[in-house]
């Protein structure tokens, strides 16, 4: 299926099968803010979960908090988001349409870009098997071409963000003759910059109200939280606080479902250590965090480390991974080695001392910081995505969600094989024997194979089926997701083998070893 393909199927499945949709529908929804339906969030809170407890229950040196979205608003000048929290906007002033302007030209220089995949689909016909992908993109004069094009485009971009020469972006924009999607005409105005922050008011009247922001990342409540837990909590250095929570952007340019959106929520972890160490530390926790990510079974052709070159003002170091989504390799999780700035600027526009005394050094020091931050929506549409197949068969084909079945929303389904016959009662026995342990779902209508066509395409992993030989012997036919395989299993070790397959615990377990 070609991905364009693949990701509207993603979409309306996630729509049809009750995962997502669109915030306020009947009203036409609103732009880049999703509502999670009823398996949606099952799915979520399961992935959120297992990024909790690996986090927080498996590192004895990490510990949680949940701090409020509405905080001072000095946080967001200390943090450098009031000032530099910005995208570089334009519009076009025949469609009224806004863009943002290096999205425009980053789009400009995918289409270059995609001229180059022409050419390697061309050249594989031509030489079939004999065809060297490697050697044909070091050396065909069209290819380097192309290549030298864009990275000359994307660097002048750079320079030019960087320097926060807006006039230079518009006069790249020109030069490369983009034009509008909608209208289609060249008649831009200047670029610029766009504050991605919420506003608010905190208070009754309008003399006495405080402008507050939507906290635009979950970081900074762990950062002004940072003395209150170690001390309370009496932490030695390293250690780390993880956080999940909401987060508001306001993207201008927010698309492609729930990758970018203006509500979200992320799953970060800041972890405290010496001034010095953070070499160590940055390369424990990229480790760390891509094997967090391999354990879910994804394949691992699915990441890949994409390591900055151009930092942020406050980072020595920093690395995203990327997923292979439907629409290309972009960015999932980011682990930053943020230096003490964040401290440091606390310190000096609270006043209030930010430092730990470190007992072994006999010495006080502000802790530089290590985080790691994903958007547990970017998450759930990895997972969606690369779980969700279509399946040729013997006799037809199938839908099938390969959820990992410790994210699975349902573990288990119990299907009677008809409505009569004592089969239901049975069944519902089942299901109480397994609810408290597992979240599983009871199902008596249509016929069986219908049954599991459903549960597949939710990615329920296993379906018990109650038959008349349970009534003679208690076992029933437990049916594996993956493979269609079934077996006959006694109703007493249902319990023995969804813990082993699909637990919490099995899944840290393997986590761990
Ligand atoms: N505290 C660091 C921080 O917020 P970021 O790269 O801006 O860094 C971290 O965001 C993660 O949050 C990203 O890797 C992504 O998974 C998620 N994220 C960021 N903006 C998002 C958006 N508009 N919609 C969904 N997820 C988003």
């Amino acid at each position: 299926m070609a991905a364009e393909d693949l990701f509207k199927n993603v979409i309306s499945h996630a729509k049809e099968y009750g995962f997502i949709f669109p915030s306020s529908e009947i009203y036409d929804g609103l732009s880049a803010v999703y509502d999670y339906a009823q398996l949606g969030v099952l799915l979520k809170n399961n992935i959120r979960q297992y990024w909790w407890e690996a986090m927080v229950r498996l590192n004895e040196n990490i510990v949680g908090l949940d701090a409020a979205i509405l905080m001072h608003p000095t946080t967001w000048k200390a943090s450098g988001h009031v000032d530099a929290f910005s995208d570089p906007l334009i519009d076009n002033k025949d469609s009224k349409k806004r863009y943002r302007a290096d999205v425009l030209i980053e789009d400009h220089v995918a289409k270059l870009e995609a001229k180059i995949d022409k050419e390697v689909q061309k050249a594989e016909k031509r030489f079939g098997e004999a065809f060297d992908k490697e050697q044909f993109m070091s050396t065909n004069p069209r290819v380097l071409e192309v290549k030298e094009r864009s990275e000359t485009i994307l660097k002048r971009m750079a320079r030019s963000l960087e320097a926060e020469d807006l006039a230079d972006v518009k006069a790249l924009i020109e030069e490369l003759e983009i034009v509008c999607p909608v209208s289609g005409s060249k008649n831009w105005t200047e670029v610029k910059q766009f504050n991605l922050m919420f506003g608010t008011r905190l208070g009754a009247s309008a003399e006495s109200a405080m402008e507050l922001y939507l906290r635009p990342e979950t970081a900074q409540g762990i950062f002004v939280n940072f003395l209150n837990v170690q001390k309370t909590g009496r932490m030695k250095i390293p250690f780390g606080i993880a956080q999940t929570g909401k987060a508001f952007r306001n993207e201008i340019v927010a698309r492609q479902f729930i990758f970018r959106m203006r509500e979200f929520e992320q799953m970060e972890m800041q972890f405290f250590i010496p001034p010095g160490t953070q070499k160590t530390w940055y390369a424990h926790w990229k480790e760390a965090r891509l094997k967090w990510h391999l354990s879910l079974g994804l394949g691992q052709d699915n990441y890949r480390f994409h390591d900055h070159e151009k930092l942020a003002h406050y980072a020595d170091a920093a690395a995203d991974i990327e997923f292979k989504f439907p629409f290309g390799f972009k960015e999932l999780e980011g682990i930053h080695s943020r230096t003490d700035f964040d401290l440091s600027r606390h310190e000096s526009f609270s006043g209030k001392k930010m430092q730990y005394y470190d007992a072994e050094q006999e010495k006080s020091y502000t802790p530089y910081v290590i985080e790691t931050s994903i958007g547990l929506d970017r998450m759930f549409l990895a997972v969606f995505s690369a779980s969700l197949q279509e399946e040729e068969l013997e006799n037809g084909s199938r839908t099938v969600m390969r959820i990992p079945s410790v994210l699975a929303p349902y573990k288990a389904a119990i299907l009677p094989l008809v409505k009569k016959d004592g089969l239901p009662e049975i069944s519902k026995e089942i299901v109480d024997a397994l609810k408290y342990d597992f979240n599983v779902i009871y199902d008596e209508k249509d016929a069986v194979g219908r049954r599991y066509r459903r549960q597949d395409a939710i990615g329920t992993p296993f379906c018990i089926t109650v038959d008349h030989q349970t009534i003679e012997d208690q076992t029933v036919t437990l049916r594996h997701r993956d493979n269609m395989q079934q077996e006959r299993i006694a109703i007493a070790e249902l319990g023995q083998v969804l813990q082993k397959e699909v637990s919490l615990s099995s899944w840290l377990k393997k986590l761990e070893a």
